[in-house]
């Protein structure tokens, strides 16, 4: 993307991050949570970590929908908008991750090429997909903020899996789906979530 900082030079800090993740015995990361709106990434998010806290693990979660209230106040749903609000997203997450936290991001992220964006930034192992995969029917019956209500009157332009697309990850690290048209406790997910750090160190 383009760059409009000009004669800027990078400064080097005296304790790394390697020294931090020793501090706080664990390494930083990402986890990336992406999937329709209602699909149950926030409270996936904060059962995340709260099973992380009870393990003595420090997490901070980035939310797409909080975030909005303050650092991303200036954008909205318009495409463009959407991959700046990623982008800067990705670069947070980023920074959390080189702290040593284990960062929790949880946006619909609509495009493949903006959640791959945001991937690239960190090295391979330190980006965790978690992929949200609940039929648009079962997020907009629970439709908690009576959001897809307002798409289907047409008082929301632009609403991700009504008119405006959800690009699924092709090649994510988790996958959450329903079992037998159930979905899984959030807590039963969490630990799946946790399981799968801990295998990866
Ligand atoms: S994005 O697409 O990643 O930039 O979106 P995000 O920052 O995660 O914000 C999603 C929340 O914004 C509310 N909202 C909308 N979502 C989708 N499309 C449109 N047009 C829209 N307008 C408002 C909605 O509450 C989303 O919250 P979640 O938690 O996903 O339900």
């Amino acid at each position: 993307t383009l760059n409009n900082s000009t004669n800027i030079f990078w400064q080097e800090y005296p304790v790394g991050k390697a020294e931090r993740q020793k501090l706080l015995n664990q390494k930083g990361c990402v986890v990336w949570i992406t999937g329709l709106s209602g699909s149950g990434k926030s409270t996936l998010a904060c059962s995340l970590s709260r099973e992380l806290h009870s393990r003595g693990k420090l997490s901070y979660i980035l939310d797409g929908d909080n975030l909005r209230h303050g650092l991303n106040k200036d954008l909205g749903f318009k495409p463009e908008d959407r991959t700046e609000n990623i982008r800067r997203v990705g670069e947070v997450a980023k920074l959390f991750a080189d702290a040593g936290l284990i960062c929790i991001a949880s946006l619909i992220s609509p495009y493949r090429k903006d959640r791959d964006a945001c991937r690239a930034m960190l090295p391979d192992a330190n980006f965790i997909e978690v992929f949200m995969n609940m039929p648009i029917e079962l997020c907009e019956s629970r439709d908690a903020k009576g959001l897809y209500k307002l798409a289907r009157a047409g008082k929301i332009k632009g609403f991700t899996g009504i008119d405006d697309p959800y690009e699924q990850p092709l090649n994510c690290e988790i996958e959450i789906q329903q079992s037998n048209g159930v979905c899984p406790k959030p807590v039963v997910l969490a630990g799946q979530v946790v399981t799968y750090l801990e295998e990866k160190g």
